[in-house]
C-alpha cells in the first residue's frame, strides 16, 4: 500500500489545500493529511480545530484521514511506513523554502519521496494568511475556502479582532 503524507499548516484549510488533497488522492493508496508545526509561524486556530475544519471537508474521501503531529516530519513518516510526502507548489516564491525542506526530508529520512503538485492557475495567489487578512476586516472570504466552514471561519476570525 503507498501510503502520503500532506502535511502543512492548514491554519485555515483553503480550497487550494483542498485541490492538493484531492490530487493526491487519486496518486496514492491512503493519504494523512497532517497537521503540523511550522516553528516559524504563530496560529490563529488550535491544532484541534485545524484538524475539525479538515476532517469536516475531506470526509467524502474515502481514502484521506486526518491528523496532526508536533514532531519532526521525518520521524512521522517512519512511524506510518509512508513512502512520500505531498506538497503544492505555487509561485517561485514557494521554491527555495520547499526545496531546502525536501532536501532536508530526504536527509533525515530517504526512503520517501517529495512530490510537488502544481497549483491551479486560479490558486496560486491563495494563501491561508491571505484568507486570515480578508475575513479578519470582515472581508468576502467564499471564493477562497471550502463552503461547509466558512461561517465557522469567518465568526473565529472576526471574532479574534
Ligand atoms: O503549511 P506550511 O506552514 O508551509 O507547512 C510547513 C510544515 C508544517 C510542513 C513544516 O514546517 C514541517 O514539516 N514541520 C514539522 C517539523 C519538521 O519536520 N521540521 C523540519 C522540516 S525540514
Amino acid at each position: 500500500m503507498r501510503i502520503a503524507v500532506c502535511p502543512g499548516s492548514f491554519d485555515p484549510v483553503t480550497l487550494g489545500h483542498m485541490d492538493i488533497i484531492n490530487r493526491a488522492s487519486t496518486l496514492f493508496d491512503k493519504v494523512i493529511v497532517l497537521v503540523s508545526v511550522n516553528s516559524s509561524k504563530k496560529y490563529a486556530f488550535t491544532a484541534e480545530e485545524r484538524v475539525e475544519l479538515l476532517k469536516k471537508v475531506t470526509g467524502n474521501l474515502e481514502n484521506v484521514v486526518v491528523e496532526s503531529d508536533s514532531g519532526l516530519l521525518a520521524d512521522y513518516l517512519k512511524k506510518k511506513n509512508a513512502t512520500a510526502i505531498v506538497k503544492g507548489l505555487r509561485a517561485v516564491t514557494d521554491f527555495e523554502y520547499e526545496f531546502q525542506m525536501a532536501l532536508t526530508n530526504k536527509k533525515l529520512y530517504p526512503e520517501a519521496e517529495t512530490v510537488f503538485l502544481i497549483t491551479k492557475s486560479e490558486n496560486m495567489y491563495l494563501s491561508s494568511s491571505i484568507v486570515k487578512e480578508i475575513a479578519s476586516y470582515g472581508g468576502d472570504i467564499k471564493d477562497f475556502v471550502p463552503e461547509p466552514i466558512l461561517d465557522t471561519i469567518k465568526e473565529r476570525l472576526v471574532k479574534d479582532k
